[in-house]
């Protein structure tokens, strides 16, 4: 079997992104067809138990406390660090050992590798949290929300498995607000995120963004780029160190529970605005919604983007960051992506059709689609005018 290993090993080294994914889909059949039904029932009560013991992992700072040793560490230093009972320890480790979280080098001794340094910082944590306070509740309440409302798809931000889980009549934006430890770690998530991959060969952007002289805005100049329900402004930044000239030109919009805790961001105007309302910024270039459409039901999908229409000129577009979904064999993560956003907001990841039917909604059409990362389906949405 080495020989085979190490071939695997190879192909993933020098594949590019998309090969990479393939190669893991390819193994994900291979172990679903060599598996038994006892080996499938197994991994799937072992999933939530991994899950929870990784943050239990996460509280105790054992995952952070593991990857500050540059060797091994024992279960009794850990012990001392976390006042943990060892046996409990013993334990822990063991079972996070054998499932590949933490690297067993020895009895009770143990090392990071690749994943136990993935849980080791703040991202990964906000993550982990996320994954397991905010959105653990909500998977449990799957099941009987779909029996009470009779197995029908969900097209309400206020009628979702979200509410039964954590007892509230608001959708979830407005009650994420008010849990500052559920915002936080979801703000966290999605800065983890950032990128500036959409920019890469966007012939769009670069045209424009080459018309803007490098001196200061004059005061009557419109802004180049809004960030609408941009979150900690990372993709402003990343825009910014790309397109200098654009420092000065790029405004920042989101929540007053967002902005009002944000650090200045040089070059960049931040403001609160709520994005159900008429949209300040009149004739920007271009209005930028990075997984904020994916966040809502159609409905209000339509509103947000009419509230912009409004404020748009004739050479503004709007620039919507996310996933086109392909119409046949879509990658797990981004179905996983779809079911999630419908369980805890209502919302939907979106195929070419679905974003044309929701452009007509708000009397906009979609005038191109910049795909710029495959494996991942996210893609730029230009809207304009019909
Ligand atoms: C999924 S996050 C995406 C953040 C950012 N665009 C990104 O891609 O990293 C959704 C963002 O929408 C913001 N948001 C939610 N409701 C909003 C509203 N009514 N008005 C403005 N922003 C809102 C949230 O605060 C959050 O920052």
């Amino acid at each position: 079997m080495d020989p085979i290993i190490a071939q695997i090993r190879a192909l993933a080294r020098t594949s590019d992104e998309v090969g990479r994914l393939e190669l893991q889909q390819a193994l994900r059949k291979v172990q679903m067809e060599i598996q038994t039904s006892k080996d499938f029932l197994y991994n799937i009560a072992n999933s939530q138990l991994l899950m929870g013991t990784i943050c239990l992992g996460a509280d105790m700072k054992l995952f952070r406390t593991i990857a500050s040793h540059d060797g091994s560490v024992n279960v009794s230093q850990l012990a001392k660090t976390t006042q943990a009972s060892p046996l409990m320890l013993e334990r822990l480790l063991r079972y996070l050992g054998s499932n590949g979280v933490i690297k067993e080098v020895g009895c009770n001794e143990y090392q990071a590798n690749t994943t136990t340094h993935v849980l080791a910082n703040e991202k990964g944590e906000a993550m982990v949290y996320h994954g397991f306070d905010f959105h653990g509740p909500i998977v449990r309440a799957v099941p009987e929300f779909f029996k009470e409302n009779k197995y029908q798809d969900i097209d309400s931000a206020t009628n979702t498995p979200f509410q039964k889980a954590h007892n509230t009549t608001l959708s979830a934006f407005d009650w994420l607000v008010q849990q500052p430890k559920h915002f936080e770690a979801l703000q966290k998530v999605m800065t983890s995120i950032e990128g500036s991959e959409w920019t890469v060969g966007f012939d769009l952007l670069d045209s424009e963004a080459a018309k803007i002289p490098s001196t200061s805005p004059q005061p009557y100049e419109k802004p180049f780029f809004v960030d609408v329900g941009g979150g900690h402004g990372h993709q402003c930044i990343q825009l910014g160190k790309k397109y200098p000239a654009l420092l000065g030109r790029l405004v920042l919009q989101d929540l007053p529970a967002v902005i009002n805790k944000l650090p200045p961001i040089e070059g960049v105007k931040a403001e609160s605005h709520d994005f159900f309302q008429k949209q300040p910024v009149t004739g920007a270039k271009f209005y930028y919604l990075r997984r904020i459409m994916h966040d809502w039901p159609d409905k209000e999908c339509t509103k947000i983007l009419q509230s912009i229409v409004d404020a748009m000129d004739a050479n503004s577009r709007i620039l919507i960051d996310e996933v086109v979904l392909p119409d046949t064999g879509a990658r797990w993560q981004a179905t996983m992506a779809d079911i999630s956003m419908m369980i805890a907001l209502g919302g939907k990841e979106r195929t070419v059709q679905q974003w044309h039917a929701l452009a007509d909604s708000a009397g906009l059409q979609v005038e191109h689609i910049h795909a710029y990362t495959a494996s991942t389906y996210t893609s730029i949405v230009v809207l304009g005018p019909k």
